[in-house]
């Protein structure tokens, strides 16, 4: 188990994305062990999903730092520190600095639930409902210094139904957001992404079949 590497993963909340993660590890379905869990909120739900795995949880309060270039070297100092050779933002709500970005190049992941670039920020499934989209879904992208505007790595579709409210929208693409998290991982510690630019390029990844889909399918 430890010889596999390490991952740092960073909530704000729920953590259900980290959960999909360390399942994932745990089922060996991803090469790697998540070896710290890192907060800004202390009462996040996904320091409890850590701890009751044995994984390190650590909690670093924004609040307590004059700059966000500061928090951001504690939050640095804390990864480092715990060996970890990526880093997952997993519904972790703060915009992060180039004090962050350059300390991890091309090694930080995040997931947004929309299809980007459409609906960034923070409310992917409501935007996506008041626009008034078929179809939405979630992307994996690697962490710019945009919001929501790195290099793609993957993303899943999902209908937009016309009884949808923002939450059975939201369910219906975290249960993707689930299943793709832990496919970018793998794909990206087993050293089978290039970056061209803004392209991702995912070596031996298979085609899905012809793919065709209609919403409303009247
Ligand atoms: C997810 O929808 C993710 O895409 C967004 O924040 C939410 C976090 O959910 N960035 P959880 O904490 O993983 O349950």
């Amino acid at each position: 188990m430890s010889d596999r590497p390490s991952i740092a993963v960073l909530v704000s909340g729920s953590g259900s994305n980290l959960q999909a993660i360390i399942d994932a590890s745990e089922r060996g379905e991803i090469p790697c062990r998540v070896g710290v869990v890192i907060s800004n909120k202390a009462d996040a739900y996904g320091l409890t999903r850590a701890r009751k795995h044995g994984i390190p949880a650590e909690v670093v309060d924004h609040r307590g730092f004059g700059r966000r270039e500061d928090f951001d070297a504690r939050l640095v100092e804390v990864i480092r520190t715990s060996g970890a050779s990526l880093v997952c933002l997993a519904g972790f709500m703060r915009v992060v600095t180039p004090v962050f970005l350059r300390a991890f190049p091309h090694r930080i992941l995040n997931i947004h639930p929309a299809l980007l670039p459409s609906f960034p920020g923070t409310h992917g499934p409501r935007q996506a409902l008041e626009y008034g989209v078929r179809f939405s879904g979630c992307t994996v992208h690697f962490l710019d210094e945009g919001v929501d505007t790195g290099p793609i790595i993957v993303q899943a579709v999902v209908p937009v139904y016309e009884d949808d409210t923002e939450d059975s929208l939201a369910a219906r693409i975290l249960a993707e957001e689930h299943r793709i998290y832990p496919m970018a991982i793998r794909l990206f510690l087993e050293g089978k992404l290039g970056v061209r630019g803004r392209r991702v390029l995912a070596k031996g990844a298979g085609r899905i079949p012809a793919f065709s889909c209609r919403n409303p399918d009247a």
